[in-house]
């Protein structure tokens, strides 16, 4: 029986009401293996930030690098200038620990109800880029506040940062059933990062003979989600546009609430982040009612990313069965953890 070492940044919001589920089913998981989890928490977020100014520092950056893995709830608080705390810990963590591949299941359970009156088999996953595009904080204003203000953003894409994400989701498209890749982007305005991205895919796609490849602008995939969801298997896209589509497709496939991520480092230089694709949703923090099953839906993502496949089959099938017969009874927070911990057990 192994042992996980494990980082918890629970945040701000909903982020602990939901880690706390997460952990919860996580224990029980790991039961039948007889594995251990050894939890660091970090206290990392708003009360810190407000506390003592700090967001992430160096010192609780290299402490964290050392875990096997990390959970995270959400960050961002309405107390604290917007990006203060996303820029300085949420993506500070994803770009110090080369977190390249974001990535982000987009399934429709059976039994779950969304939007859609025929969605058909809804079963992909976007591969979002973790560590450019827009993100990086390559910008800048001047003469800010006049009416002559100037504000940049640049997006980066490097040819290596684009690769290894596009290698990336190339061998995820092989190992599935449907062998499909789709590249999400906006190459008819965005020319320069769009050409890179296109012949990116088509030179890797040689690689890979057996993966059929698509291309749809972002605008027209933004339609196809809703309209025709089940035409996706693996979606490749750079950082904003994967942020945008992934929100969308959690509506598609039953809420945010069930929407689960991995930021993964696929080289294992550093701990990968698991958390679930929603924020701290300000707006019913403190009441209990968060769904935290895509919190425990991540933590699935992580016993598959550190090898546990046993225990993260069975989340998952907690959590499936858990979908089927859930309907439309309101449940706390504690109420669907434990029931899904009750499932495992
Ligand atoms: P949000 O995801 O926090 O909330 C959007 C909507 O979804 C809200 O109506 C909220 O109540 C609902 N919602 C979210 N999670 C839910 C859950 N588990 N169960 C039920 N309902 C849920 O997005 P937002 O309102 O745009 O952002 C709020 C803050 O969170 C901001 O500070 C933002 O920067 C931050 N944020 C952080 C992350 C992250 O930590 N990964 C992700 C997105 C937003
Ligand atoms: C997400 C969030 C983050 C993002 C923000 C909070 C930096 O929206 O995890 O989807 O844009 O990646
Ligand atoms: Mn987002």
């Amino acid at each position: 029986p192994s042992s996980i070492d494990l980082a918890v940044i629970a945040g701000d919001g909903i982020g602990p009401e939901v880690v706390a589920e997460g952990l919860k089913v996580l224990g029980v998981a790991l039961e039948p293996s007889g594995a251990k989890v050894s939890t660091t928490e970090y206290d990392l977020g708003a009360k810190r930030w407000h506390a003592t100014g700090e967001t992430l520092p160096d010192s609780v950056l290299e402490e964290v690098r050392g875990a096997d893995a990390i959970l995270l709830g959400a960050v961002g608080d309405p107390g604290v200038p917007s990006g203060v705390l996303e820029r300085g810990l949420l993506l500070k963590l994803r770009f110090e620990l080369d977190h390249y591949v974001n990535l982000r299941p987009g399934k429709l359970f059976p039994g779950v109800r969304g939007p859609l009156a025929d969605p058909g088999d809804v079963d992909f996953v976007v591969v979002r880029e973790g560590t450019e595009g827009p993100y990086t904080g390559n910008g800048g204003a001047l003469r800010v506040g006049t009416p002559h203000e100037v504000a940049t953003e640049v997006s980066v894409n490097t040819a290596f940062g684009v690769e290894r994400v596009v290698r990336d989701a190339f061998a995820r498209a092989q190992a599935r059933p449907r062998k499909k890749l789709t590249l999400v982007h906006k190459h008819n305005v965005l020319t320069f990062a769009g050409h890179l991205w296109r012949r990116t895919v088509e030179r890797v796609g040689a690689e890979f003979p057996e993966v059929a490849v698509d291309y749809n602008h972002v605008d027209a995939a933004t339609i196809y989600l809703v309209q025709d969801p089940s035409r996706y298997d693996v979606i490749v896209t750079d950082n904003l546009f994967g942020d945008i589509v992934t929100d969308l497709a959690a509506a598609v496939c039953g809420g945010i609430g069930l929407a689960a991520s991995g930021n993964i480092n696929p080289d294992r230089t550093a701990p990968s982040m698991f958390e679930p694709v929603h924020g701290s949703a300000p707006d019913i923090a403190g009441q209990g009612i968060a769904d935290p099953t895509a919190t425990v839906l991540s933590v699935g993502m992580l016993l598959a990313h550190l090898g546990h496949t046993d225990a993260a089959a069975r989340v998952e099938a907690a959590v499936a069965a858990d979908l089927a017969e859930r309907g439309t009874a309101k449940r706390s927070t504690s109420e669907v953890g434990d029931a899904l911990a009750a499932r495992l057990a």
